[in-house]
């Protein structure tokens, strides 16, 4: 797809149930599940209609890209603060890579904060390491805490059959790194106190060709998020070193 065509992509608000069912089937392309592990189309529709958000990325009246989120409230100094957990976000294969998720998250940001909501937050599989590029660097969201096994097993062949271990994408929708991400520039270089998490690049590819392998890997990974995000540390950076992705964590001091 050319430059000029990915622009003419719309993003909209969905309400109908039209637009909830082609989220539905935009959750069975990308993740390939099994029925009973689908979002509905009438949680969707009741999402959209208690302050939720269901985002659809369209390519004249084909949807082609998405993302939902439900509201959450957590207190803060105690006083009760709501924000927006996004549950799913996803591009279909071949309009990867041209800038429409990032269109589609943005817009999730632009409405959050008309309507008041400063943080929204997302879960994502610390293997998925375009997903990493994608929220650290790209979006400006860090990272603090760490998931073991949240979803259990899932049947989803892009989760490999392996402990689902989420790291927690923090998204603060008005901080200055996030502002910046929004102008397209990137992090911070992170300073001397970094310490780094290492992967091989294609640890999502090996997830699936070799589980076993895979989930000593993940055995080796866990306990040093663990222990860093324990300490105070954050993810800030994802840095690429040849044949490895490092996560880049700092000890956290902003808002
Ligand atoms: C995550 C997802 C929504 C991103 O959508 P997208 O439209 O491809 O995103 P964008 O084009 O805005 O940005 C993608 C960025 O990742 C980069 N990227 C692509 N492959 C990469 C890789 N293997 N490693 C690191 N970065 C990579 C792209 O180059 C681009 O960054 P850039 O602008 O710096 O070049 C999409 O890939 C997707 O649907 N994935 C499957 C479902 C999923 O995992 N959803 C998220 C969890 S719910």
């Amino acid at each position: 797809m050319s430059t000029s065509a990915a622009a003419a992509i719309e993003i909209r608000v969905c309400h109908s149930l039209e637009d909830c069912e082609a989220c539905v089937a935009m959750e069975k392309a990308v993740w390939q599940t099994d029925d009973v592990e689908l979002v509905p189309s009438a949680m969707l529709r009741v999402v959209a209609e208690t302050g939720g958000q269901v985002l659809g990325a369209f390519d004249g009246a084909r949807m082609i890209g998405f993302t939902f989120a439900i509201v959450g409230c957590h207190t803060v100094v105690g006083r009760a603060e709501p924000f927006l957990h996004s549950h799913m976000t996803a591009v279909l294969r071949e309009y990867e890579n041209q800038g429409i998720g990032r269109r589609l998250k943005f817009f999730q940001r632009q409405d959050a904060l008309a309507r008041g909501i400063r943080l929204v937050r997302w879960t994502f599989d610390p293997f998925q390491l375009k997903n990493a590029w994608f929220n650290v660097m790209r979006l400006g969201a860090v990272l603090r805490s760490y998931l073991p096994n949240f979803y259990g097993i899932t049947s989803s062949p892009l989760h490999g059959g392996i402990p689902t271990d989420r790291l927690v994408a923090e998204w603060q929708l008005d901080s200055q790194r996030v502002r910046a991400a929004v102008e397209g520039r990137l992090p911070p270089v992170p300073g001397p106190e970094a310490v780094r998490i290492s992967l091989p690049n294609d640890i999502a590819t090996q997830a699936k060709a070799n589980p076993a392998a895979a989930v000593h890997i993940q055995d080796a990974m866990r306990p040093q998020f663990l222990r860093q995000f324990a300490a105070g540390y954050a993810v800030t950076a994802i840095e690429p070193a040849g044949p490895q992705t490092n996560y880049v964590l700092e000890p956290w001091k902003d808002a």
